[in-house]
């Protein structure tokens, strides 16, 4: 079985998808592992330590043995097809919406590619949940880019100068990623406002210390995903969140319904209303945006209230998001692993719903929903 881990190709992205230690735990299972020179350098591994814990340091992986398991941070690309073995796997943030029909192309010539996102969120899979883990690396760096950008201190000071107030944080989406930006914003000493749609968050954002904004909710869906609301009930949202909104110096946004345009919460007309000076991180940008105006990795002035769309978070705290991401794969790609061999199983409960291509012909019959 050999295992390749590409250098990640986009200027914007830190992460590695193995870490010198999982690499380590890869051999022990039997792997030969081949990583691309540098891979690790931007989320402080350097090749040395990957060569320490028995990886072979290439150049390009292409160049190479052929590759039966390649595994990945960021979506594939056409140059990965040339690394894999005829029945080789790929495994990893495959965005399926983007890449499917590139991967179905390759699943006809006996490629499979499993998409870590789309693992049964249960409690089964949970040690690869990497939606959760780099959710809660991107909610932390939300509320350090802000601090680093808000012209203000998160907490109280009582000073000779006079006494700064506190903060407001307000958080909207109680995820993942909100959770720990709500935990995160209290531990620097600001007050933390928090609302999401999901009635149960409630008790979540209270037990961290923060104070929850009543406005309307309603239950989520079997899966566990909050459902897409009509543009009444949006309506009814904002016009409860906007004195929130109006108080708040640092907003971070959240919210998400899988596989649909991120839900408005923010119009201009709230954003106008708020302090000049104030920002609002939108880490929905890239799915829509919560905000109006937000846009991807882009800063936006509003009347001197700055919005920005990071797409780069997780990226930000590469280190120990890489850490989290590789435990995530590694304990995957161990559930595929039998007698040494790597078996990919369509029926497994885990392994299953995460293949994107080829489909099996359980898959085939199910209704596309
Ligand atoms: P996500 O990234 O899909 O969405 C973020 C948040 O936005 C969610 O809390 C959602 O309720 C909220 N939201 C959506 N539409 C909204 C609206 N119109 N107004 C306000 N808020 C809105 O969520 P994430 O972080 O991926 O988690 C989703 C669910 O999965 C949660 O219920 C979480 O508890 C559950 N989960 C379960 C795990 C398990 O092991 N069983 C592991 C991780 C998450």
């Amino acid at each position: 079985m050999h295992l390749g881990i590409r250098n990640e190709r986009s200027d914007r992205e830190s992460r590695v998808a193995a870490t010198p230690a999982s690499v380590a735990s890869f051999v022990e299972l039997g792997f030969t592992v081949s990583i691309e020179a540098g891979s690790g350098a931007a989320a402080g591994y350097p090749d040395a330590e990957y060569a320490d814990s028995g990886a072979t340091v290439v150049d390009d992986l292409a160049s190479g043995e052929p590759v039966d398991l390649l595994i990945m941070v960021t979506p594939p690309t056409e140059p990965d097809r040339t690394v894999l073995a005829s029945n080789g796997v790929i495994v990893g943030m495959i965005d399926p919406s983007s890449t499917k029909d590139m991967l179905t192309g390759w699943g006809n010539e006996g490629i499979t590619s499993i998409s870590i996102e789309m693992l049964p969120r249960t409690t089964l899979a949970q040690s690869m949940d990497a939606l959760s883990s780099q959710a809660t690396a991107a909610g932390y760096a939300a509320v350090l880019l802000g601090v680093t950008e808000l012209p203000k201190f998160m907490p109280m000071l009582v000073t000779a100068a006079g006494t700064i107030p506190p903060a407001n944080v307000l958080i909207l989406g109680v995820g993942v990623a909100g959770l720990q930006a709500i935990a995160t914003a209290k531990r620097l000493g600001a007050i933390v406002y928090a609302y999401d749609i999901r009635p149960e968050t409630k008790e979540q954002v209270e037990s961290l210390g923060g104070r929850f904004i009543e406005a309307a909710t309603q239950e989520m869906d079997e899966g566990g995903y909050a459902r897409a609301v009509d543009e009444e009930t949006a309506a009814k949202q904002r016009e409860a969140l906007a004195s929130a909104v109006a108080d708040a110096d640092l907003i971070i946004t959240t919210a998400q319904v899988p596989g649909r345009q991120a839900p408005r919460l923010i119009d201009r007309s709230m954003v106008e209303a708020m302090r000049p000076g104030s920002l609002i991180i939108d880490m929905a940008a890239s799915s829509g945006g919560n905000v109006e105006d937000s846009a991807p990795d882009e800063v936006v002035d509003v009347g001197g209230v700055t919005i920005l769309g990071p797409t780069d978070l997780a990226s930000r705290v590469a280190t120990d998001a890489s850490r989290m991401f590789a435990r995530n794969v590694l304990e995957l790609v161990k559930r595929m692993v039998a007698d040494g061999s790597l078996v990919v199983d369509h029926e497994d409960p885990v392994v299953g719903p995460a293949i994107v291509a080829p489909i099996s012909p359980s898959q085939e019959s199910e209704p596309v929903t």
